[in-house]
């Protein structure tokens, strides 16, 4: 086949550079922004008379003709034809002819591809916008049910303080509302239209660069032809923004892998988002969270990837930017792929509430309670933690938790102790009296999800 390039070559393309340069197979997803992006470019040629109104017209309506071929699967992209904006450019010019060729008249498919990649990343961030928008939702939902359930709080992975697991599940409304707001700040950077660039040094013609990108709905328009064609920084931006959402996930997921464990017992997964083992009859694994645990990495792999591939590039476009795609298309599939399956299994498993309690119970969350009691009794905090501490050591030997010692064993170790110690260091006191801005007491933990459920509403007018 005849590349569209092909003027100043004697001899045709080695058949297997023909596959290795070729993009086709990844970038033809690009198809429906690559024909938007080209009609918008016909248009505004014929605007400003640089191609003719009619031709314009021709190429407006073949173009519209090839997106509906290639919806109803009529159309077969070739490798020879390189990338998905030959392909379209050359089924464009073998249906109307002569205009056809005038389309790409102001342009390169230096421009043509930065243009097609952020329109391309736009959408994506509005889809997985709302997959974020409905997992907020549903750790709203999940910690509304669960403002009274009391389970230990960790540092170190052992038992800390106790909180309520509304209070956890409210930890990650606040990291995927971080995720969210970065990915709102990384649309800004993304929704910058590039055509006008041309191959790097702009163009000749009277390109109405305005129009265009008004046309294709982008609130800005590059400001510097070199770096319209060579920054991939929004992808990288994007891949940033996905590894932090499934870092996130990652982190979610371990927990529950934990608390699915016969050891904590804090959650069992639905059947429906759990599977079975080929050899032993008794297992119910929790693989879906620990598919998406796996799948981070791949995501992580792809930003540093983009990174390294960018790292070296001289101004401006170098055909090393040709691999900027399969990773990022990949790592958007793989956050789709995880949101919507992690959102449907919390909100289906089961929380064994007398499991957390329990757990809440043992390990000495209260003793810093304790000692706040001494404090509050007029005890200098720091020989209250000793005092405290002597008395943990204690009820250890006796293999007993603070609240079963005995009146007379805590004076022992202060006599300034009395009977409201057992009120002071029951956990529903831990948790309540907690009540400070951001903590995990009922009163706080209510406020959080008022205003949650307030951000909510506003997010969605948006
Ligand atoms: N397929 C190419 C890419 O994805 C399009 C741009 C090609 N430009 C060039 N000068 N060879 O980057």
């Amino acid at each position: 086949m005849a590349k569209l390039w092909g003027g100043r070559f004697q001899k045709s393309t080695d058949k297997r550079v023909d596959d290795f340069n070729s993009s086709i197979r990844f970038d033809k997803r690009l198809y429906r922004q690559d024909i938007i992006g080209s009609t918008a470019h016909a248009k505004m040629l014929g605007r400003q008379g640089i191609i003719p109104q009619a031709d314009a017209e021709l190429i407006v309506d073949g173009l519209a003709q090839i997106l509906q071929d290639i919806e109803d699967g009529r159309v077969e992209f070739l490798i020879d034809a390189e990338d998905i904006h030959m392909n379209i450019e050359k089924l464009l010019t073998d249906r109307i002819g002569e205009a056809g060729k005038r389309l790409h008249t102001g342009r390169s498919r230096n421009d043509q591809v930065a243009l097609d990649i952020r329109m391309y990343l736009k959408d994506e961030i509005c889809e997985i916008r709302e997959m974020l928008l409905h997992l907020l939702g549903v750790l709203v939902s999940l910690a509304k049910d669960h403002i009274g359930t009391i389970m230990p709080g960790y540092t170190h992975l052992q038992k800390a303080q106790p909180i309520s697991f509304a209070h956890h599940l409210m930890a990650y409304f606040e990291m995927f509302r971080r995720d969210l707001s970065r990915l709102d700040d990384c649309y800004k950077r993304t929704d910058v239209m590039p055509l006008g660039s041309g191959a790097l040094a702009g163009t000749t013609y009277p390109l109405d660069r305005d129009f265009v990108a008004d046309e294709l709905g982008f609130s800005q328009i590059t400001r510097n032809s070199l770096d319209g064609v060579s920054d991939r920084d929004f992808v990288i931006e994007l891949a940033s923004c996905l590894s932090m959402i499934m870092m996130h996930l990652s982190r979610f997921s371990e927990e529950l892998i934990l608390w699915s464990s016969h050891e904590f017992s804090f959650v069992e997964m639905d059947d429906a988002y759990s599977t079975g083992s080929s050899i032993m009859p008794q297992k119910k694994n929790p693989d879906v969270a620990e598919l998406i645990r796996g799948k981070t990495g791949r995501v992580y792999g792809h930003l540093m990837g983009l990174l390294t591939t960018m790292k070296g590039l001289p101004l401006a476009y170098n055909k090393d930017m040709q691999e900027d795609k399969e990773p990022i298309f990949d790592a958007v599939d793989t956050v789709k792929l995880c949101l919507p399956v992690f959102c449907d299994m919390i909100a289906t498993m089961t929380v064994k509430t007398g499991n957390m309690l329990k757990g809440a119970k043992g390990g000495f969350t209260n003793a810093t309670d304790a000692a706040d009691y001494l404090v509050k009794k007029g005890m200098p905090f720091r020989e209250a933690h000793a005092v405290i501490g002597k008395l943990v050591f204690y009820a250890i030997s006796k293999d007993k938790s603070l609240d079963e010692l005995s009146l007379d064993e805590y004076k022992e170790f202060s006599d300034i102790i009395e009977e409201d110690i057992y009120d002071a260091i029951s956990m529903k006191t831990c948790v309540d009296d907690r009540s400070v801005k951001g903590g995990p007491a009922t009163s706080a933990v209510s406020a959080a999800i008022a205003e949650a459920e307030k951000f909510l509403k506003n997010s969605e007018k948006q």
